[in-house]
C-alpha cells in the first residue's frame, strides 16, 4: 500500500489509474479504523479494482468545543489494518495541506444542514461537505462508500454531488454493530465501563421502535415516546434528540406514510454523544414495511 502525504502526488496517482482505466472506489474516514470502516473498504474492494481511503481528522468540521485535539488518532494500527485489507493508496494529508493559508472557499448544503446534528453541531456538515468535495476532486473517484450510522452526512454528500453534478457515485453501506447492538464508533473509545455497558441502550430503543412497527404503529410521536422510554430508563443517557423523519428530505413526519424514513436519535452517555437510526423502507418484494437497524 502506497501512504501519501500531498495534494499533488495524489492527485498524480489518481490520474494515473483512471489513465489505466481502473474503476476507483474511494473510503473517506478520520482514522481510528473499526470494523465499520473496514466493511466499506470490503465492499469497496468488491466492487472497484482500485481502492483509496483517505484519513485524516477534519478540522472543519468540529465545533468550537468539541473533541478535534483529543479525537482518537491510531495511524500505525490503521496502517496495518489497510495493508491487510488490500487498499492499494492510503491518503493522509496533514491540515496545512488541506487547508492552505488563504484558504476560505466552503461547500454548504442548506437546509438539509440545518437539522438535527446540524442543529447540535453548528456549522458541522459545511466542513463535511467541504472536506469531502475536495477529496473527490483530488482523488477522482467513480466510486465513494459511506455508512448508514451517519444517514444524514450521507444524505447531504448525496445532495451536493447531484447538485454540483458530480460524478462520483456514492454507495451507502449497512451499520456495523458490537455483539450488543451498539453501532461501532471511533467514538464509543470515549465510553468508561459503565458507560460502554450503558450504550447498548441506544440500540435496545431503536429495537423497541421496531417492534412497534412490526405491531402495527405509524405514528411518529407514538415511536418517539417509546425511544424515549427506553432510553430514559438509562440514568446515564441523556436524549439529544429523536425524531421519525422522510429519508430524502429529513423533514419530520408525523406518520410513517411514504417511504422510506428513519426514526434518528442522538444520545450523550455521560460527556460522549453517539448517534444511531433505524430505516423503515418497503421490501421489494411484498411491499409490506421492512426495517433496518
Ligand atoms: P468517520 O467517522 O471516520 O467515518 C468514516 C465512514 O465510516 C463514514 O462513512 C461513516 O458513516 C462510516 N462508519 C462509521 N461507523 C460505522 C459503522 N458502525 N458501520 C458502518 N459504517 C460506519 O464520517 C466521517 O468519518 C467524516 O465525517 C468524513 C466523511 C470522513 C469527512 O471528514
Amino acid at each position: 500500500m502506497e501512504i501519501i502525504r500531498t495534494v499533488s502526488w495524489m492527485k498524480q496517482a489518481a490520474r494515473q489509474a483512471r489513465e489505466e482505466n481502473h474503476v476507483i472506489g474511494m473510503v473517506p474516514t478520520m482514522g481510528a479504523l473499526h470494523e465499520g470502516h473496514l466493511s466499506l473498504l470490503r465492499r469497496a474492494k468488491s466492487e472497484c479494482s482500485k481502492v483509496f481511503v483517505s484519513i485524516f481528522v477534519n478540522p472543519t468540521q468540529f465545533g468550537r468545543n468539541e473533541d478535534l485535539s483529543k479525537y482518537p488518532r491510531t495511524f500505525e494500527t490503521d496502517v496495518a489494518k489497510l495493508e491487510s485489507s488490500g487498499v492499494d493508496i492510503l491518503f493522509a494529508p496533514d491540515a496545512k495541506e488541506i487547508y492552505p493559508q488563504g484558504f476560505t472557499t466552503f461547500v454548504t448544503v442548506e437546509g438539509l444542514s440545518d437539522r438535527l446534528e446540524g442543529r447540535s453541531r453548528p456549522g458541522h456538515f459545511r466542513g463535511v461537505a467541504t472536506v469531502v468535495h475536495k477529496l473527490f476532486e483530488i482523488a477522482q473517484p467513480q466510486f465513494a462508500f459511506f455508512g448508514r450510522k451517519d444517514a444524514q452526512q450521507a444524505r447531504i454528500l448525496q445532495r451536493m454531488l447531484q447538485d454540483l453534478n458530480s460524478e462520483v457515485e456514492l454507495v451507502l453501506c449497512p451499520i456495523v454493530r458490537e455483539p450488543d447492538g451498539l453501532a461501532l464508533s471511533s467514538r464509543n473509545a470515549y465510553l468508561n465501563l459503565e458507560e460502554r455497558r450503558t450504550a447498548a441502550v441506544l440500540h435496545c430503543s431503536l429495537e423497541a421502535a421496531r417492534r412497534e412497527i412490526a405491531a402495527g404503529a405509524r405514528d411518529a410521536l407514538t415511536l418517539q415516546n417509546t425511544v424515549r422510554k427506553v432510553l430514559a430508563e438509562e440514568k446515564l443517557a441523556r436524549v439529544d434528540y429523536v425524531e421519525v423523519v422522510d429519508a430524502g428530505s429529513f423533514e419530520p413526519v408525523a406518520r410513517i406514510g411514504s417511504l422510506p424514513a428513519y426514526v434518528l436519535l442522538a444520545a450523550f452517555i455521560g460527556k460522549t454523544r453517539l448517534i444511531d437510526n433505524l430505516l423503515i423502507e418497503s421490501s421489494p418484494d411484498s411491499g409490506d414495511l421492512r426495517c433496518s437497524l
